[in-house]
């Protein structure tokens, strides 16, 4: 039998279909599988990386239909610049594409665009248009679409390390001080609070150095769909799965 206690509300929105309780405040994906699609139809990988692109947008218009306050997306780690330097090329014309088709929809939908990963090193062109949408996009209230560019969950805790060494250094921050919640205010992340559920498309089940410190009590999704076929109906199974976790970080 299964019952529903009384006092859960639900979160139903008017533009969401599907009932759906208890929404994850916080959903990052790791939007595996562009290649794999692409070969799949005799296609280049970028060819996938380019359809990838409109499902982003679908998929902040599902989160932010459902009331998703955070979105994360893994949209480049530290290890992909391993890769042929024309597919990196085209990677990293992928957010100012995405920037100049869908801002507008962004701000009509109140969207904030921000950022993780080391942003310095992105090409300018890259940076610029980046920029340009936090900058827009810096009053909007509604869902924080956070895209993880140039991310490497060691490289971050590596960075806070040598952030946090030079303050000690010049007495600015007691060692004694340090626990968990002081450390996390030198991430990336500092001001969001954790992923509730992580999916991760394409069957492949691993990290691949994505937000190491943070996913410690994140709930995990699978799904073999690759990231160009991630419909919201698929997005939607992973909500419903969320739905009937139950989350005991260690108690009972
Ligand atoms: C995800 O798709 C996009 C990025 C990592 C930038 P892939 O490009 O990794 O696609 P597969 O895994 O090779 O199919
Ligand atoms: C993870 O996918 C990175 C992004 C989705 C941006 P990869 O395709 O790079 O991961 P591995 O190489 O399969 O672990
Ligand atoms: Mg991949």
């Amino acid at each position: 039998m299964s019952f529903k206690l009384p006092f859960i509300k639900s979160k139903k929105k008017p533009e969401g279909d599907t009932e759906i309780i208890n929404v994850p405040r916080h959903v990052a994906i790791i939007m595996d599988g562009n290649g794999r699609w692409a070969k799949k139809r005799g296609l280049p990988r970028i060819a996938g990386h380019k359809e990838g692109v409109d499902v982003v947008q679908q998929t902040v218009r599902t989160a932010s239909n459902y009331n998703i306050k955070i979105l994360t997306l893994f949209a480049f780690s530290t290890e992909n610049w391993k890769r042929p330097k024309p597919e990196v090329q085209f990677l990293m014309k992928l957010p100012k594409q995405f920037l100049n088709t869908y801002l507008p929809e962004l701000m009509e939908k109140n969207v904030r665009v921000e950022t993780i990963g080391r942003f310095d090193t992105l090409p300018s062109q890259t940076k610029e248009a980046i920029q340009d949408a936090k900058e827009k996009t810096k009053n909007n209230d509604g869902l924080l679409l956070n895209f993880a560019i140039n991310y490497g969950g060691r490289d971050e805790i590596i960075q806070a390390v040598k952030k946090m060494t030079k303050e000690i250094e010049n007495n600015q921050l007691n060692i004694e001080e340090l626990d968990e919640n002081e450390f996390s205010n030198y991430l990336y992340t500092k001001n969001l609070e954790d992923p509730d559920l992580l999916i991760r498309t394409s069957g492949e089940r691993r990290l691949s150095n994505f937000l190491l410190w943070q996913l410690a009590y994140t709930e995990f999704w699978f799904t073999d769909v690759l990231w160009p076929d991630f419909r919201e109906e698929v997005f939607i199974q992973a909500l419903k799965d969320y739905e009937n976790r139950k989350r005991r970080y260690g108690g009972i």
